[in-house]
């Protein structure tokens, strides 16, 4: 199947700022999409929109918050949406958890990705739109010492495929697809789980990492998700992705 040509689309990438989302931003910018990048935090945005040019629109705000997402799909008119935005799970064992730190990643990743895809049906966005959310190989085998992060992260790929299940319903021709990539240290939120799992193993990070096997990098995250969004054979609901690339899941 042909490739997608992405020039001139309109894309958000949630937590563009860093990481991934930077990444994502940057490759589906050298793709020739028109970009909208949030974060909370303006001034990284500040310095990928002066790296990108006129390609880039910084937009500062919680993507987890319910008006954000309903209002720059009004105003940007996006066919591809990137849910990338997550909290940094706190580092801990189970019993070290409260309540509150427990949650985070569902009171900020699953209510983010929760918002920004009932927003995409509703609107709904126009056919042949791709919306992307970032889950994690957690939700295959869990996280011990990141309180409910596999949890949520397992309810972004549910949520993933039920609304591509309405999409078909409604002969929307949204694409809906979670990715699930491997744990990595190339982000700040994948080193400190990576030092975290190092030393309960009681191991140092380049051993634990040596165990691990090939790293993904954050450049790979951002070729992947483009590939995902500009071939329109990746027609399947989830993918894992690792070093050696996107691999379905059933
Ligand atoms: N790194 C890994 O090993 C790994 C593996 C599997 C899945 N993931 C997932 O991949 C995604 C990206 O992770 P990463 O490793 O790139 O993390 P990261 O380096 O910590 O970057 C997180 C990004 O999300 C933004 N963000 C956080 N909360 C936000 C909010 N409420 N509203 C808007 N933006 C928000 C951050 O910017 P601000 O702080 O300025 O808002 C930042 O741009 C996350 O969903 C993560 O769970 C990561």
């Amino acid at each position: 199947m042909t490739s997608t040509d992405i020039t001139g689309r309109s894309a958000i990438v949630t937590g563009a700022s860093r990481g991934f989302g930077r990444a994502i931003a940057i490759a589906l910018s050298k793709a020739g999409a028109q970009v909208t990048g949030v974060a909370r935090d303006p001034a990284p945005l500040a310095e990928l929109a002066a790296e990108l040019g006129g390609s880039f629109t910084p937009a500062a705000a919680d993507a987890a918050d319910p008006v954000v997402g309903g209002r720059l799909i009004d105003e940007r008119q996006p066919t591809v949406l990137v849910l990338n935005a997550g909290a940094a799970p706190l580092s801990r064992p189970l019993q070290r958890h409260t309540w509150r730190t427990f949650s985070r990643n569902w009171e900020v990743d699953v209510q983010h990705a929760f918002g920004w895809v009932r927003e995409a049906l509703l609107a709904p966005l126009p056919p042949g739109s791709v919306v992307v959310a970032m889950s994690s190989g957690a939700a295959l085998r869990g996280s011990p010492l990141s309180g409910g992060y596999a949890g949520a992260k397992a309810t972004i790929r549910f949520l993933a495929g039920y609304a591509a299940a309405e999409s078909a319903r409604a002969g929307l021709g949204i694409r809906f697809i979670s990715v699930l990539p491997q744990l990595t240290p190339a982000t700040q939120l994948g080193a400190a789980a990576v030092a975290a799992y190092a030393a309960r193993q009681g191991t140092d990070v380049p051993s634990y990492l040596a165990a691990a096997g090939p790293t993904l990098t954050a450049e790979q995250v951002g070729s992947a998700i483009t590939e995902l969004i500009t071939d329109p054979g990746h027609d399947q609901d989830a993918y894992l992705l690792t070093a050696v690339g996107l691999k379905s899941l059933p």
